[in-house]
């Protein structure tokens, strides 16, 4: 199974890099080509709302979202990484999720339908309704896309750094091996 991973986190020894480290360890020990791609590295400009990408699914902004779009054409499952900023994903990948309004075509048909997603979060607080407003918003953009919302791991209490507790990193693993 073909994977890309959209890391949104910009600290890449936090949090989210050792959830997400855990969930990619179970795809590759089971044979997964696993790519990750550090949003917080590479150029990606905000949507401009234009919608000219619609007929072709060509964006007119020249910057990495090109690379990002191969990658998620090319993927059977897109991993969606973030730590939640305000009870919403980072911008590092929200910039990703707004152009892929490049994914529809001009009658809003999805040209990524039938891809798998998965999401994986971590947040400060305790309560793990932190991620709700988060997992809904996936939930409706997969829906529209007509991706699979396959599963999510979340893990609360990240206060300071590489704080993950062993039951979220033992979630991240499961999930992997379940996708198989
Ligand atoms: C700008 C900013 C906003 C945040 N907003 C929230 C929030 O709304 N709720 C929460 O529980 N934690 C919040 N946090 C804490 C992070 O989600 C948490 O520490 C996370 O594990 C950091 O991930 P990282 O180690 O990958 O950077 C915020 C942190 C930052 C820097």
């Amino acid at each position: 199974m073909k994977t890309v991973i959209l890391f949104g986190s910009p600290r890449k020894d936090g949090n989210t890099a050792q959830l997400t480290g855990a969930f990619s360890r179970g795809l590759k020990e089971k044979g997964c080509d696993v790519r990750t791609i550090y949003l917080n590295d590479i150029n990606i400009r905000p949507c401009q709302g234009c919608l000219t990408c619609l007929p072709k699914g060509i964006c007119k902004i020249n910057d990495d979202m090109k690379d990002i779009r191969k990658y998620i054409t090319e993927s059977d499952l897109i991993i969606y990484a973030t730590p939640v900023y305000w009870f919403a994903p980072s911008s590092q990948l929200k910039l990703v999720i707004d152009r892929s309004i490049s994914f529809f075509d001009t009658e809003y048909n999805s040209r990524i339908k039938g891809k798998k997603a998965v999401t994986i979060m971590t947040c400060a607080d305790e309560s793990s309704d932190t991620f709700s407003p988060s997992k809904d918003m996936f939930r409706r953009t997969f829906d529209l896309l007509g991706i699979s919302y396959a599963g999510s791991v979340e893990a609360t209490g990240c206060t300071g750094k590489g704080v993950v507790k062993d039951e979220s990193m033992e979630k991240a693993v499961k999930l992997a091996e379940s996708l198989i």
